[in-house]
């Protein structure tokens, strides 16, 4: 392995190799990779036994415009959403470092959430019945079709007050309209990440992760809290780029199964105490038990019958479920009526 830097000719080297491939017969592949031992986007030319890596920097154009024809699109698309507003903070870099390690040739593109206008959801489920599209002018659809677009997902997401920071509960409140992606979101694998600014005081963090990723759809490869206040502060603890290290490598790769107890369901972890022996699990909000055995908690939970993401046939059903309420909110709209209307008049608003 030869590595080299970039210079002018490196276009019409890849040009005269890939020409060089139609002339000869003999394969060679040009992909862009990010570069995990150095961590920057590279091109890695396959000739044969060797391989060459060279810096994108300034390839970057040339490289869109022949990507099809250089590489057949085989590269992985990842997307790493950003849930914190901070700029160059832990969440952005825990996402770039996680990046360095996936192990497959892939391109990386961030979102920060905060860039986007994203809108509360006025709960008028149009987006069920139109294909695609939530009425809300805003900038959801281009977030969405990013992460339709993507082979795989990351999430990364600082503690505020005990929670995941309020974005990335904003995005998800708009998630009906998620069902016309469902295709394209089911399964997409994922790793998510919290940050944290003191050791334990993560709250309900990791949960708000989790029902982040299991209410996209994707498939949960790993997930975990790191620690650390100041931007870049994480990284005082080597131990978090191993964390980045192991979730690079889960993301395509096998799911990494939690020895913590968990629910046999959906692997979810925060259970509520409801009386005697009996628990909810948090994250699919299954009812069920726990026992002790050995010592160690098991839970046993069972399918409540309405479930939203357990299955792709079950998320169906609950959005089919959604759909019929358009039926019976007419058929019950008398009723209804005369309900509300008794809160109608009589109490003020303080408006802005
Ligand atoms: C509004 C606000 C609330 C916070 N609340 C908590 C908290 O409840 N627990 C905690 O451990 N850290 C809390 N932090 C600290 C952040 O989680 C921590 O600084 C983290 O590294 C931020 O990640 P970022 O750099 O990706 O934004 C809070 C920070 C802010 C700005």
């Amino acid at each position: 392995m030869i590595v080299f830097s970039f210079d002018k000719s490196f276009f019409s080297e890849i040009y005269s190799l890939c020409f060089q491939t139609r002339q000869s017969g003999q394969r060679v592949i040009v992909k862009r990779v990010l570069n995990p031992l150095c961590g920057i986007q590279q091109a890695a030319v396959q000739s044969g036994l060797q391989t060459r890596f060279t810096e994108f920097k300034r390839s970057d154009d040339f490289f869109t415009e022949n990507k099809k024809r250089l590489t057949g699109d085989f590269m992985k698309k990842v997307l790493g959403i950003v849930a914190s507003p901070r700029k160059l903070g832990n969440s952005e870099m825990m996402i770039k470092e996680i990046g360095k390690h996936i192990p497959v040739p892939c391109e990386l593109k961030l979102l920060r959430l905060s860039d986007f206008d994203i809108k509360p959801c006025r709960a008028c489920y149009t987006c069920l019945f139109k294909e695609e599209h939530c009425v809300i002018k805003d900038d959801l659809h281009k977030i969405t079709e990013a992460i339709a677009e993507a082979d795989g997902l990351i999430v990364a997401a600082p503690t505020y007050f005990l929670g995941a920071n309020a974005l990335l509960k904003l995005l998800l409140d708009r998630g009906l309209s998620f069902y016309s992606y469902l295709d394209r979101f089911w399964g997409k694998p994922s790793v998510g990440i919290g940050i944290a600014g003191i050791e334990g005081k993560e709250g309900y963090t990791l949960l708000n992760i989790r029902s982040f990723l299991k209410l996209t759809m994707t498939d949960i490869k790993m997930t975990g809290m790191i620690y650390g206040a100041l931007p870049g502060e994480i990284f005082f603890n080597e131990e978090n780029k191993q964390i980045a290290a192991a979730m690079g490598k889960a993301l395509f790769g096998e799911r990494l199964e939690t020895k913590a107890p968990s629910c046999p369901l959906c692997g979810g972890d925060t259970f509520q105490f409801i009386g005697d022996n009996r628990v909810k699990c948090m994250l699919c909000s299954n009812p069920g038990t726990v026992e002790t055995k050995d010592g160690r908690p098991v839970f046993s939970i069972g399918r409540a019958g309405h479930e939203l993401f357990l299955s792709k046939e079950e998320a169906l059903q609950h959005r089919d479920w959604l759909r019929q309420m358009k039926g019976r909110f007419s058929e019950e709209k008398s009723r209804l009526k005369e309900i509300s209307s008794a809160y109608l008049k009589g109490w003020e608003f303080i408006k802005p």
